[in-house]
């Protein structure tokens, strides 16, 4: 069976064990579709690992002894084979291009191997360009584009041409892209999102967080009223400081927005 972005509802999270073996305490969280969850806690509490646990759709065969379902079921193993259903996509923490191509014939590639047509390319450029502000133009080599343009293009190319229901997002560097646009961008309509971040914008975005510590889950956060505002105030004062820096690299002087 395969599954496509309408089938998945739910994914449920069964707990497993801490670093020391021992049950963590939060024992079942399920994420329903539209949600964005967060994951927090210290370097080394084993953030990216429950990451890897929902990517590999875990069946008490990893370290942590945790259970992950579909729907509220096991998962049927033939969808952690077929790239062209893959239930989950990652958006990666070093984008490092291996090959020199151009943006175009990457997307193009990119599309073809996932059996999609050739005209998302342009709507992939378009929306990258609305998360940052240097403009990408579809000849440009991958290796010469700056760090915010290649977040942008990453992060529109996962929402359009890999479209999982799924998307997970491990502690990626986001300088010089529109944090809160991208973000919505990846849930897009009924999307299961799951973040790894200590950004406020981002984690407070997320409808709850869950807590790691000493490899557990050991809580659960929902987000308050009072931190959505946070966050909605946080994410105006990064804004201004993306077009602030736009102002700059196009040595402009920076008045009248003050
Ligand atoms: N429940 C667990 N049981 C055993 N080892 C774990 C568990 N959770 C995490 N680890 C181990 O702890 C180390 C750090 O985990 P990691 O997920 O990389 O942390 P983080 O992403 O929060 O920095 C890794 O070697 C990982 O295998
Ligand atoms: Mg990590």
């Amino acid at each position: 069976m395969v599954y496509d972005m309408s089938e998945i509802n739910s994914l449920t999270i069964l707990g497993g064990v801490n670093k020391d073996g021992a049950d963590e305490p939060i024992r079942s969280v399920e994420i329903t579709r539209g949600e964005i969850v967060g994951i927090v806690g210290p370097t080394g509490s084993g953030k990216s690992t429950l990451i890897d646990d929902i990517e590999q759709l875990a069946q008490k065969d990893t370290p942590t002894d945790r259970t992950i379902l579909v729907n509220g079921e096991i998962p049927d193993s033939s969808i952690r084979v077929d790239p062209r259903r893959k239930l989950v996509a990652q958006l990666s923490q070093n984008m490092h291009f291996l090959a020199d191509m151009t943006v175009e014939e990457f997307l193009s590639m990119h599309a073809r191997s996932r059996g999609k047509e050739a005209s998302l390319v342009t709507k992939v450029i378009e929306l990258a360009n609305d998360l940052t502000g240097e403009p990408i133009a579809p000849h440009y080599h991958l290796t010469a584009l700056s760090g915010g343009q290649s977040r942008s293009l990453m992060t529109a190319d996962i929402a359009v041409i890999s479209d999982s229901p799924v998307v997970l997002i491990d502690e990626v560097e986001n300088a010089g892209i529109k944090k809160q646009a991208a973000l919505r961008l990846l849930a897009g309509e009924g999307k299961i999102v799951v973040v790894v971040t200590h950004d406020p914008v981002l984690a407070l975005m997320s409808s709850r967080r869950i807590v790691i510590r000493n490899g557990g889950m050991i809580d659960i956060i929902t987000t308050s009223m009072q931190e959505q505002d946070v966050c909605s105030r946080i994410s105006d004062v990064d804004n201004w400081l993306m077009s602030l820096r736009e102002t700059i690299r196009r040595g402009d002087v920076v008045e009248g927005t003050v």
